[in-house]
This record gives C-alpha cells, structure tokens and sequence, in this order.
C-alpha cells in the first residue's frame, strides 16, 4: 500500500492564525498544500490569490500546488510560476489547447496537474494521462469548500486507479474528503486527498492527531 499523501485545502485555513497553521499543518506531516485559486467566473468564488500562495510559500519548504478554477490559466500560469509552486492543476475544460499548457508547465518545471470536473469523463482526458505528473479528480462540484460528496465519481476513481499503474501520474481526490471516506478511496487504491473542512479545519482534534489518523487509515 502506497503512502497516503493528504493536502490540506488552504482556503479553509484560518488566516488570522496563518503562521501558526502552517507551521502546525507542518509538524502534523503534511504532503502538500493545496492553494485553490478561483476567478469568480469558471466557477463563482474567489479563494486565494497571490499574496495568499506568497504568506504561505515564506513559512514553508513543503511543496505547494495551485488548484486553478479558472478560464485562461495560462494567464494565471505565467503570474504564478515566477513563485515556483511544485504542481499547477488545471481543468482541461478552460482552455482549448490544454496540451500546449501542461507542456509549458513541464518546461518552467512545475509537475502539471488535471482536475476533472464531476461532468468529466475519465474518456474525455485519457489522451492527456501521459502528459501529467498528477490528477485530481473532483468529487463536488468545484468553488467551494463543505459541499456534499457526489457519489457519482466513483466509477470514475476507479477507471483512474485501475490505470494509474500504467501512467507517470499520482491520483488525488477533492471535495467533502471525511475519514470515512479516505478509508473508503485508499481501499479503492487512491493515495492522494485533498482535505478541507470534512476531515482537518475547524475540528477539535489536533492537526497532527487528525493526520496520523488519515495516514493509518
Ligand atoms: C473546492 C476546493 C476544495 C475544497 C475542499 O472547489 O477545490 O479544495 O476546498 O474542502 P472540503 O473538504 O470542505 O470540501
Ligand atoms: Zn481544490
């Protein structure tokens, strides 16, 4: 079983606290930060913006992604880069020519991401699983945070996992990710989870007791 890898989905962090989360989230062992920038029209909210990934990108050396719900990410791509996040998720749906854009990431040398909406077909992107390093695939309906999980993605989960051998890329899920369910997912194979505020913000247990708990299960 591979290592569980859990993203804390940082527009549900507490930001009058920020050092004290990120360096929390840190000592808890957490894999990557999740950074979801939106522009208030591919979906309709706004999340985190530059100063957000900047705060956050001075308190840590983990790796951090930017999860882009946006149209025209190769506009948000050449702001970000510069910043160096490790991974840039973008929705195959918001640019016409999403080939050309997971190359670019790959020559600024940032692992490309595709997070696929729950009205994807696993069809619909499997010509690009062998141009990224990583896959999100979204289990509520992107923009925001403490929606219901759609149990209508799992068949597609598992056409990602059951090929996922195959690719260079490394699966992760988005949305309404509870213990429960990382329990189910990494039953199913998945190894990567994006948590926001069903599993890790706002509970009564500490960072780093909620993450050995996601890790063990
Ligand atoms: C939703 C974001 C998720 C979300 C996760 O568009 O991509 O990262 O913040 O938060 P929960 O776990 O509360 O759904
Ligand atoms: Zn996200």
């Amino acid at each position: 079983m591979m290592k569980k890898l859990i993203a804390p989905s940082m527009m549900c962090a507490d930001f009058e606290h920020l050092k004290a989360q990120v360096n929390a989230l840190d000592a808890a062992g957490i894999d990557v930060f999740h950074m979801d920038v939106m522009d208030g029209h591919y979906v309709p909210n706004v999340a985190l913006g530059v100063e957000d990934f900047k705060a956050i990108r001075k308190l840590t050396k983990t790796p951090m992604d930017i999860h882009l719900m946006v149209d025209n990410p190769d506009d948000f791509i050449a702001i970000f880069a510069p910043m160096k996040p490790q991974i840039i998720y973008v929705h195959p749906d918001t640019v016409p020519m999403v080939t050309r854009t997971l190359a670019n990431l790959k020559d600024l040398g940032i692992h490309p991401g595709i997070a696929i909406n729950p009205g994807i077909s696993f069809e619909q992107v499997q010509e690009l699983l062998p141009l990224v390093d990583y896959v999100l695939v979204m289990t509520v309906n992107p923009g925001f945070a403490g929606q219901p999980f759609l149990d209508y993605t799992l068949p597609k989960i598992k056409r990602f996992v059951a090929v996922q051998d195959e690719y260079p890329f490394t699966l992760f899920v988005d949305g309404a990710i509870s213990p429960e369910r990382v329990k189910m997912l990494s039953n199913l194979g998945v190894n990567g989870f994006v948590v926001g505020t069903s599993a890790l913000f706002g509970k009564e247990q500490s960072y780093a007791t909620i993450v050995s708990q996601l890790k063990e299960q």
